[in-house]
């Protein structure tokens, strides 16, 4: 009986060490999958760096990351790429607090909007430097901005189209989201290049929540509300290809499109007629030279506080891209 109970108590004492091994061991996976792994990766790298788009999985964003963590593995940094699977502000924010707490050597985000990201960046930089990528909030304390000039870019939208329709349309834009800084810049920049024409109007402003299918049931329903409408402005890189999908079969060859980025769906688009031109980004010089300056800022070297990558527009008679880094994101 004795011995019995010995046994069972070292067999109880056993499972209880083996579950704890489990238990430390997964719960190590799961946290260090969710959140960046502050002091137990860096041994390996020189710097620990977060990247936090406003959307995980989508094909932009995707080309920002490789760029960026082809840097990354040139200079020995690591980089997580974390944040909302789809655009969510509020996981977007969670993740930036998430990755200050967990003390990462740096953070690149976009500054979508003054309300609430100027902020939380602020808060951010008293611990730890914050660049902004692809769009900037800019009256934060963020060290430095890299990407698009977003009023520009629209301007130039604005002016392809009074090019590309002989100064005659009236045009419904859609655009990624009414409260993001770089959105609005796109539509103002646009608005500013058309507004002296007469014969352009602007019809309607609608939201796409960034998402191709909300883009195609919006020009769905401008096509419906609004016959006269005799153009679209996509904002975002996915709004273009959600209107071409509607236009095509509602509209085929009656409705010209103007749209943002060269995914590999708006080049094809471009390419068979049905977008006519669209706003050349680049996402992986983005993600790429952020990296650079990242490390820069941290070793004490002056980095400007804004570096504009370019941008223009391409139509299809500028195809095929002379860009190995554009529209791979998914091949
Ligand atoms: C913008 C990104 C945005 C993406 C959405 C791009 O044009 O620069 O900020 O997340 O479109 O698809």
């Amino acid at each position: 009986m004795k011995g019995l109970s010995l046994m069972s108590y070292v067999v109880g004492v056993l499972f209880f060490l083996v579950s704890c091994a489990f238990a430390i061991f997964y719960g190590y996976k799961v946290v260090s999958h969710d959140l960046p792994s502050g002091d137990r990766v860096v041994d390996k790298y020189k710097y620990h760096f977060v990247l936090v788009p406003e959307e995980l999985d989508n094909d932009y964003w995707r080309l920002v990351e490789k760029g960026a963590q082809q840097a990354a593995k040139e200079y020995g940094v690591l980089l997580e790429y974390a944040g909302p699977k789809q655009a969510n502000i509020d996981e977007h924010l969670k993740t930036i607090e998430m990755s200050m707490a967990s003390k990462v050597d740096g953070i690149l985000t976009q500054g979508l909007s003054d309300e609430q990201f100027t902020p939380l960046i602020n808060r951010v930089v008293e611990r730890l430097p914050v660049i902004t990528i692809d769009t900037d909030a800019a009256n934060s304390n963020r060290m430095a901005y890299i990407g698009t000039d977003n009023y520009y870019s629209g301007f130039l939208a604005g002016k392809a189209l009074i090019e590309d329709t002989k100064g005659q349309a009236n045009v419904a834009i859609i655009t990624g989201n009414f409260y993001a800084n770089h959105q609005q810049q796109r539509v103002k920049g646009f608005q500013d290049a058309v507004k002296s024409e007469e014969g352009i109007k602007i019809i309607t402003v609608e939201e796409s929540g960034i998402s191709r299918v909300r883009a195609a049931e919006k020009a769905y329903q401008i096509l419906a509300d609004y016959p006269e409408v005799t153009a679209f402005y996509g904002t975002s890189a996915l709004d273009a290809i959600g209107i071409a999908q509607v236009v095509e079969k509602r509209k085929p060859g009656r409705v010209y499109i103007i749209g943002f980025d060269t995914l590999p769906e708006t080049l094809d688009y471009i390419a068979e007629g049905t977008i006519k031109a669209t706003v050349v980004q680049e996402p992986y010089e983005m993600g790429y030279r952020a990296i650079q300056m990242m490390i820069d800022l941290i070793e004490g070297k002056k980095v400007p506080p804004v570096v504009h990558t370019n941008t223009r527009i391409i139509r299809a008679a500028d195809l095929p891209l002379n860009n190995q880094h554009q529209g791979e994101a998914d091949r």
